[in-house]
């Protein structure tokens, strides 16, 4: 192969695969998407995405029906194809550990090198622990094709569920790390059109690379639990954390963005990130070096209690037999993906102690009601807040932010909302007549104030809890 590659593959075809490979295609290459999941590769082959990221859907349509772009479930056929080869498999955590499950990563090299040519090139893209890709050119290595020669670059991917195809077509870094440079020259090429539009290109080597991507994910999940940290303060002192964030933000070496508190960050990366961050820096001996994510894993956690908390103590001390609305399943606005997700976790946790929960997403419903049957699901908002007791707001859906309150009232049985996302306008709310709290803001009064669980020391606030593991 020269080093402008025309075909790629793509090896993994979930919310990161899909989504690389059809803007793969958009970019102009043929491109076929690997997956051992037939189910995926049919619907994906029908020229529809079976989860939900804006845009996507067209993209893949578009691609699919001109042939750019197909699925497959043969490795031997996509390794054949491609020339460039990206790995984008799952790198969960592993069940009942804080490290991650390599065993996907190790699959996929182990089924495509048998069939890779001389020249080809393989790409990580997959959120690994650090030294996974010196780690995996050795296993390439003892599978290829007697005299083959295989890079194996790490090209960490930082795109955002919500923003993924915008993200993957324009992102704001392309992190390659190789020291080949004939790899360096592919991937120059196969990203031309980002790089010319503007986005960073940093080369560095795999290693670095690697702890890019856990880097950036740590430093994000401490910036929410930071601001979650400081919203129990201002739980405890009657103070306001999101005037707080607002203050701290307009310091530019701080900044606003990710500054929300809320019932905390959830979703397929950053819970399971840090985690794995933290067992791989144990692996390497450095155990105290990031027990501060023990912490940040706690604080995040802890908001979801808080939430159950205050449900509580909004229904009087109990939910049981109660009807609470819950808007959003998701982990994050225009996603479905339910991994790890705190509203999906409030909402069971609350239907476990006996309330009566009636749950609506935009997106996230139907595949809700197929993973966790039990709760009683409503596919539309008014639906949700019909007769309810008490309206959670766990996942800041545009359709629940311009939610009219007056409109809501009507609906409701009883006008108490809890704003777990401190995305509604507190004001409106309040002055059309609902009992509104946020997190880590002045709490309302309910009937019985002697329910509040206002953590009234730093020991308690600070207080050993156990990780939740998951
Ligand atoms: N989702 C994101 O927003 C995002 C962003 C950046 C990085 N990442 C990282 O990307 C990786 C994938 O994440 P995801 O969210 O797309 O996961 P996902 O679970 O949606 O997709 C993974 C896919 O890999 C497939 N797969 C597993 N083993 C395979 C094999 N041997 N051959 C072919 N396919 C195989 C699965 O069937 C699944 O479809 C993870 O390491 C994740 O941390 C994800």
């Amino acid at each position: 192969m020269n080093i402008t590659p025309t075909r790629i593959t793509v090896i993994g075809t979930g919310y990161l695969g899909a989504t690389h490979a059809a803007c793969m295609a958009e970019l102009g290459f043929e491109v076929i998407g690997l997956d051992i999941d037939p189910v995926k590769i049919a619907t994906l082959n029908a020229g529809t995405v079976p989860f939900y990221e804006p845009g996507l859907n067209e993209l893949v349509g578009r691609h699919v029906e001109s042939g750019q772009l197909r699925f497959t479930t043969d490795s031997a056929e996509a390794a054949r194809f491609g020339q460039v080869h990206f790995i984008g498999v799952g790198t969960p955590q592993q069940p009942g550990r804080l490290a991650a499950d390599m065993s996907y990563v190790e699959a996929a090299i182990d089924n495509m090198a048998p069939h890779l040519s001389d020249g080809d090139i393989v790409v990580g893209k997959s959120t690994v622990p650090v030294g996974t890709a010196a780690r995996m050119q050795h296993r390439l290595n003892a599978r290829l094709p007697a005299g083959a020669r295989v890079d194996l670059v790490w090209n960490p991917e930082f795109l955002r569920e919500g923003f993924a195809v915008e993200d993957t077509l324009r992102p704001d870094r392309i992190v390659l790390g190789t020291s080949n440079q004939r790899s360096i020259a592919i991937l120059k090429h196969v990203y031309a059109q980002p790089i010319a539009q503007g986005s960073a290109l940093l080369v560095t080597d795999r290693q670095t690379a690697e702890l890019v991507k856990t880097a950036a994910n740590a430093f994000l999940a401490t910036k929410i639990s930071f601001i979650n940290a400081m919203a129990e303060l201002c739980e405890a002192a009657d103070a306001d954390v999101a005037d707080l964030a607002d203050a701290i933000g307009h310091d530019a070496r701080i900044g606003r963005r990710f500054l929300n508190a809320g019932v905390g960050f959830g979703g397929g990366c950053l819970p399971k990130d840090i985690r794995a961050f933290r067992a791989r820096a144990g692996e390497l001996g450095l155990e105290d070096t990031l027990s501060f994510l023990t912490d940040i894993d706690r604080i995040n956690t802890r908001r979801r209690q808080r939430v159950i908390d205050l449900a509580e103590q909004a229904l009087g001390g109990r939910v049981s037999g109660r009807r609470v609305a819950v808007l959003g399943l998701a982990f994050k606005p225009d996603s479905d993906d339910l991994r790890d997700s705190p509203a999906l976790d409030v909402a069971r946790q609350l239907h476990r102690r006996g309330a009566d929960v009636r749950a609506y997403d935009p997106m996230a419903t139907e595949m809700a009601a197929i993973r966790h049957p039990g709760l009683d699901y409503r596919y539309s908002l008014t639906d949700a807040i019909r007769a309810a007791e008490l309206v959670l707001v766990l996942t800041e859906w545009n359709e629940f932010v311009r939610m009219d309150p007056v409109a809501m009232g009507e609906l409701a049985d009883q006008a108490i909302i809890i704003d777990a996302r401190n995305c509604l306008d507190a004001d409106a709310w309040k002055q059309a007549g609902w009992n509104y709290a946020g997190l880590g803001r002045q709490h309302p009064v309910y009937e019985d104030p002697q329910l509040v669980h206002v953590p009234d020391t730093i020991a308690e606030l600070t207080g050993d809890l156990e990780l939740v593991e998951k």
